[in-house]
This record gives C-alpha cells, sequence and structure tokens, in this order.
C-alpha cells in the first residue's frame, strides 16, 4: 500500500497514529536540526518534520537532500504542531517521519510549482504537466469535470441518450475552415474532422431516437482568440418533435440547474431579446446585460448643426458612462486613443461631460448648445456624473465600435462581476448574411436552419430580410451556445442550397445523404450546443477558456509540449499519397 492517508486528510484527530503518504517534495526548510518537508498530492499539502533528536542521523540527510518535486513516501506518527498554520486545512499536525522511500527523483522544476508562479505562459505550456501540478490549473480541471458531470447526470435524467459520432467525416460547413485527414487507402482522398456533429444528430432525429446529447470535440481551423481554440468541446444536443420554445425551455433548464449546482446561484426566467434590438441596444448579438450603458441613437438629435462629421454619418451613437464625468481630459484622451487603435478603427470619439448641476460640457460645445446636449442625455440615459461617449459612422462598424468601448468602459469601471451572471437569450436571427467582399449570402447559423413559418418567399426577393429560427444563449457576454429549428423536408433543403450558390451537383454530392434521409419520414427537429469550454470557464468567473483545457494550443494553434504540428516523415508522406504534391 503506498499511502494511508491522503495529504489532505489528516487532522488534530488523527495525532498519535502511524501514517504512511506518498507525494511530491514542494519544499524543504533546513534548520540544521530540524528539517522540514511540505509533502503535496492533489488533496493538499501535509508538513514532515525530520527532528535531530528523535530522527535517525542518515535519515536526517536524507531529508536534507531530497529536492523539489521529488515523488517519496514516509512513514510516521501523527504529532501536533509547536505552530500550528490556521490557514491550512492540516496546520494543526505534522509528521514525525520514521522512514523515507525516494520513489523517484525529479530535475529542479524550470518554473516554481506555486499558486502564483514565476514561469511564463509558454514555459508553463511546454510543462504543462507541471502546471497542472499548480492548485489553480488543477481546481480548474476538476471544475470542468464537475459541470460535464452535471451536464451529463440532468440531460440522461431528462430522457437524453449520450450518442457517439464519427470524427472522420465529409466536411460540414458551420463557417470555418475544416481540419483534412488524408487517406491511405483512398488516393487523393481525405477526411474532414466535423466542425460540429450538425448532420449525425439531425440523422439521429430520422433514426428516431428522439433526444440526443454528446459532449464532443469539434475541430475549426479558425483564428484563435481567448474563447476560441482549434479543438473544444461541445455539449451538443438534438431533439425530435419540438418547436423553439420547447428547446429554448429544455436548455434554460439545464443552464438553471448547472448555476443552482455548480455555483449556488438562483436565476429567475431568462429574458429574451431580437437579434435586431441586441444590435441596436448593444451593437453586439451577445449583449453583456449585466450592465445597462444602452445605446442612444442621435441621428434626430445631432443632425441640424454644422457638424459635418456627424451630418455625414449614417449612424451616430453614444452611450452614458455611469460616474464617468470623474474623468480627467487626460484620462479621456487616452480613451479616444484606444478607439483610435486599429483594432476598433474608431475616427475619433465626441464626449459631453454631464455636470452635477445638470448643465453639460462637451468636445463640441461650437456646435451644440445646451438645449441639444440635454437631449443627447436623455436619448442615451445620462445622469449628472456621467461621461456620454459617441461615435459616428458606417452603422454596423460604428456598433462594433462602440460596443467595443462599452465592454472596455465596464471593465474598467468593475462592472463586469464574474459572481453575477446573467443569462439571456438572443432570437430572431437573420437567416442569411452578406458577405461584403463575395457579395454572396451565406447562412448565418448554418444551411440546415429552416426559416421563420410564411418568410421562404421572401428568400426570392430579399433574402437579408428572411429571419430564422435560430437562437444563441449569451451568459455575461459571451455566445456559450447557438442553435435552430432544422429544415426536415428535402425540398426546402434543396432550395435552401440553391439560395446559398450551391448548384444541384454540388447540393447533391455534399449533402445527399442527408437530403436522402429527409425523404425517409424525417420528423421535425431541432437542438443546440453549448460551447463546453466557454461555459466551465465563464461559471469559473473567467473568459480564458485555455485555463480550463488541459492540453490547450496556444494562439499559433500550437501544442508546444508536444511539438504539434510538425512535418512527416518522407516514408509517411508516401504512403498517404502526399509526397509528390508536396513537392510540386
Ligand atoms: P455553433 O457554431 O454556434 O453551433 O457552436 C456552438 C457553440 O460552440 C462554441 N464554439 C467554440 N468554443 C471554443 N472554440 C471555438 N473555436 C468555438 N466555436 C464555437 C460556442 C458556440 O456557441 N452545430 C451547431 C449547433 C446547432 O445548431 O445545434 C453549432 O456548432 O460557445
Amino acid at each position: 500500500m503506498y499511502r494511508t492517508h491522503t495529504n489532505g486528510q489528516l487532522r488534530a484527530q488523527n495525532v498519535g497514529q502511524e501514517v504512511t503518504l506518498a507525494g511530491w517534495v514542494q519544499k524543504t526548510r533546513d534548520k540544521g536540526f530540524m528539517v522540514w518537508v511540505d509533502l503535496r498530492d492533489r488533496y493538499g499539502v501535509t508538513q514532515l518534520i525530520f527532528d535531530a533528536q528523535r530522527t535517525q542521523k542518515s535519515m536526517m540527510q536524507q531529508a536534507q537532500n531530497l529536492g523539489r518535486e521529488f515523488v517519496i513516501q514516509i512513514s510516521g506518527t501523527v504529532i501536533e504542531r509547536e505552530s500550528k498554520n490556521p490557514n491550512m486545512p492540516t496546520g494543526d499536525i505534522e509528521i514525525l517521519v520514521s522512514k523515507v522511500i525516494i520513489l523517484n527523483a525529479s530535475l529542479t522544476p524550470p518554473f516554481t510549482i506555486e499558486d502564483t508562479t514565476d514561469g511564463g505562459e509558454d514555459l508553463r505550456m511546454k510543462y504543462r504537466y507541471l502546471d497542472i501540478r499548480r492548485n489553480p490549473v488543477r481546481e480548474n480541471l476538476i471544475f470542468r469535470h464537475k459541470v460535464s458531470m452535471a451536464v451529463r447526470n440532468y440531460l440522461s435524467g431528462q430522457g437524453f441518450v449520450d450518442v457517439e459520432t464519427p470524427y472522420l467525416i465529409k466536411s460540414t460547413p458551420e463557417g470555418a475552415r475544416d481540419f483534412v485527414v488524408p487517406s491511405r487507402m483512398n488516393q487523393g482522398q481525405f477526411y474532414a474532422l466535423p466542425q460540429s456533429p450538425q448532420t449525425f444528430k439531425q440523422l439521429l432525429m430520422v433514426g428516431g431516437l428522439d433526444k440526443y446529447f454528446q459532449i464532443v470535440k469539434c475541430f475549426r481551423d479558425e483564428d484563435l482568440r481567448a474563447d476560441r481554440q482549434p479543438e473544444f468541446t461541445q455539449i451538443d444536443c438534438e431533439m425530435a418533435f419540438v418547436e423553439q420554445e420547447d428547446i429554448l425551455n429544455t436548455f434554460e433548464g439545464l443552464t438553471r440547474h448547472l448555476l443552482k449546482e455548480i455555483n449556488g446561484v438562483s436565476v429567475g426566467a431568462f429574458p429574451r431579446m431580437q437579434y435586431d434590438d441586441a444590435m441596436r441596444l448593444y451593437g453586439n448579438d451577445k449583449p453583456d446585460i449585466r450592465f445597462a450603458m444602452e445605446f442612444g441613437e442621435l441621428n434626430q438629435v445631432v443632425k441640424h448643426k454644422e457638424f459635418n462629421v456627424f451630418n455625414t454619418a449614417e449612424l451616430v451613437v453614444g452611450i452614458a458612462v455611469p460616474g464617468a464625468n470623474s474623468f480627467t481630459r487626460k484620462e479621456i484622451d487616452k480613451l479616444i486613443d484606444w478607439v483610435r487603435r486599429p483594432q476598433i478603427g474608431a475616427l475619433g470619439m465626441v464626449y459631453c461631460r454631464c455636470n452635477d448641476d445638470g448643465s453639460f460640457k462637451s468636445s463640441v460645445d461650437k456646435f451644440y448648445d445646451q438645449e441639444d446636449l440635454a437631449k443627447w442625455a436623455e436619448t442615451t440615459g445620462g445622469k449628472p456624473g456621467d461621461l456620454i461617449c459617441v461615435l459616428s459612422g458606417q452603422t454596423n462598424k460604428v456598433r462594433a465600435q462602440l460596443s467595443a468601448l462599452r465592454m472596455e468602459l465596464a471593465e474598467r469601471l468593475g462592472l463586469r462581476k464574474p459572481d453575477e451572471f446573467a443569462p439571456l437569450w438572443v432570437v430572431d436571427f437573420p437567416l442569411l448574411e452578406l458577405d461584403e467582399q463575395t457579395g454572396n449570402y451565406h447562412a448565418m447559423h448554418h444551411p440546415f436552419t429552416s426559416p421563420k413559418p410564411g418568410q421562404m418567399e421572401l428568400l426570392e426577393t430579399s433574402p437579408g430580410e428572411v429571419k430564422a429560427n435560430a437562437y444563441d444563449l449569451v451568459l455575461n457576454g459571451n455566445e456559450i451556445g447557438g442553435g435552430s429549428i432544422r429544415i426536415h423536408d428535402k425540398q426546402t433543403q434543396a432550395t435552401m442550397l440553391k439560395h446559398l450558390g450551391f448548384s444541384e451537383q454540388e447540393a447533391k454530392a455534399q449533402f445527399g445523404f442527408l437530403m436522402d434521409a429527409f425523404e425517409y419520414g424525417a420528423p421535425p427537429h431541432g437542438g443546440i450546443a453549448f460551447g463546453l469550454d466557454r461555459l466551465v470557464a465563464i461559471l469559473g468567473g473567467q473568459e480564458t477558456i485555455r485555463d480550463f483545457i488541459a492540453f490547450p494550443k496556444n494562439n499559433s494553434g500550437r501544442d508546444v509540449m508536444i511539438d504539434a504540428p510538425a512535418p512527416l516523415d518522407d516514408t509517411q508522406l508516401t504512403e498517404l499519397h502526399l509526397k509528390l504534391d508536396l513537392q510540386q
């Protein structure tokens, strides 16, 4: 037996017991006549004591030579500590060691394995197995486990069946590039790794399974950000014989259950917001509604003066930033520089101070009088003490810019509280999105999403106006899930694909299997997929999903620990029929 107890277990009531423990040497304090060693495992830290008066000389030496991260097994007696440490669960006791076995030595680790470490991101990723020994990383992984177990239990309890779908498939268009895998047995042909199990879960509905879920890896070759990884995990779900309302209720139930079970937070009915309103009020389809700062569109109240910047703009829009009249001129100038950075791209920012005495002071006083500015305040909800920030330009761009400013200011003002949860359904998404570069429409969610009833005809005349039976679940300004009611008849699916620019042949080649299945009694169905990594991070009060993934990729999509991706050797390339192509 390697151990009788873990390192987080022993308390004052164990004093006098003979125990055996195993773990890693966290640190050693050597006072010559006395050596203390902190022994760590997943469960905690226990202090060991070697004392010249009570410990054999050879063992004193052995203790003095223990290096950081050595794996040891010790036996000894639990004794009461002379100076107790109330900050540690095991702080009342220590172990007077009678036997030490070194199970494995360790090189000196390249960074300190403490809650706050001196290791930079790259170094920690290269030695991720050492990073995982640190409390915050281990706790995040255990937290993730708790969330995914709660999801499994809940969905299983609701009659959902966990079904695995294949990873070696054909391209599914979810809007990103595919990762592809060459086939050795089929020269010149490639599998694609699934961007999601979308078509398979629909086929499971045709197969009559009725309620499906899977916690599943998805692969997307897209630019990476804090909330995006090339391989990530979805809680993928589908139901048959449902309308949008059924899906929203079911998954609101799941989310509410998780908030209660994991965070101990009870939330009421989730508000719902139309996509158009989200864009108008927050400039964003995933608004953080933990705080207000709603957009006020100012076109009506700014275009009657000689200020050409506003007169020529498609949209003039502002937000009232609570309490920000306290910002100094210098701070406001910095904010203006911030919105002018290329990442945000605003040309400038107009501001208006709302003074405590009810008067206003704007950066465009030359053009606008107190009466005008009072209207700005009224439109943006500005109160005495606030600062109104106004941007102008082309509607989509200016909304995105002001949305970024709103989030930045909320962050700076501490309004994005990690322990406060504000879920929101965003509904009535447009079915299609115009690709401004190519002038083509593509499916905003995916090509299997059904238009709202009665809107199919609009596809011919004004495709951009067709609304979809599609919805997103937003939590604290993050899109944590998205789904739709699907098309379930061949004709509608064919029409949809035609509008997306697929020829009949292309549609048959790519989606023939699905459309064929629709001819064999496909039930009405719909579903949703949550991003598990994002959900876990947000429930954990953070937004960087990498911190909740055991072995994440860096921003260039690399695993620096195993050094992937990597070249293949000639034999493998030849076998995969890739050698010639690469040399060309
Ligand atoms: P969608 O593309 O909206 O829908 O994806 C669902 C959810 O997955 C998460 N997500 C990601 N998380 C981390 N890294 C990524 N690269 C990444 N991409 C997406 C998001 C998102 O809300 N098949 C449909 C679902 C359906 O219609 O049922 C789908 O995949 O949280």
